[in-house]
């Protein structure tokens, strides 16, 4: 059964180092028919629900643990009986969120994650935090790209994710883009933790300018 991509725009807040923001997150729904698997469902879990449309959710994966894109996951898990995945590397993070309550399963560099015919490969890609991940897809396609990465906050359209609050490392985000992320095909499609979709092709070239203006 092919597999699809479907996108969730929710609205919320994101709260770090004593500052709130209010932040709209991208939600993404990879499935088929009768499955799927939520990365990131955040701040909204009703309007997650309805795109989920009663199908199995298999497994809820994590890109890393800044409360936007956690703070609704025990909502989710509990609604959707599915287990969350996430890099142990986030864990203070994660702490800060749900001092009581742990994550099911421990995301790492390499392993593989299936749905139906799908594969995705956990790329471990700290920066934004120590335990950011992304999660590579090369026979799905969004606008007809060929293949896909779920970029969470490491690379967005324009360049790397945040790096001036607590737990993050510019120079640690660039080396992560640089080998795990620009090294993917030109056509692959960079589906984002926040804001409009890029692709491999479309960031590469400008590296060395992110590198010289720090951010
Ligand atoms: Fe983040």
């Amino acid at each position: 059964m092919t597999e699809r991509i479907e996108r969730v725009v929710t609205s919320g807040t994101f709260s770090l180092d004593g500052g709130t923001w209010d932040v709209d997150n991208n939600v993404w729904i990879l499935g088929n028919d009768s499955s799927v698997i939520i990365i990131d469902p955040a701040h909204d879990v009703d309007k997650i629900a309805a795109k989920v449309a009663g199908r199995t959710v298999e497994k809820i994966l994590l890109t890393h643990a800044h409360d936007d894109h956690i703070g609704s996951a025990k909502e989710a898990s509990d609604r959707f009986g599915a287990p969350v995945y996430l890099n142990p590397a986030d864990r203070e993070l994660w702490t800060m969120v749900y001092p009581s309550w742990g994550f099911d399963e421990e995301l790492e560099d390499g392993m593989t994650l299936a749905l139906g015919d799908t594969e995705l490969t956990v790329l471990a890609t700290p920066g934004h935090s120590p335990g950011s991940v992304c999660f590579y897809a090369p026979t799905l396609s969004w606008d007809n790209s060929e293949g896909v990465v779920f970029s969470g906050d490491t690379l967005f359209n324009g360049g790397p994710g945040a790096t001036g609050r607590s737990f993050s490392s510019f120079e640690t985000i660039i080396e992560s883009i640089r080998h795990k992320l620009l090294t993917l095909p030109e056509s692959t499609a960079v589906l984002t933790g926040h804001g409009d979709s890029t692709g491999i092709g479309l960031e590469a070239p400008n590296l060395e300018a992110w590198i010289a203006r720090g951010h």
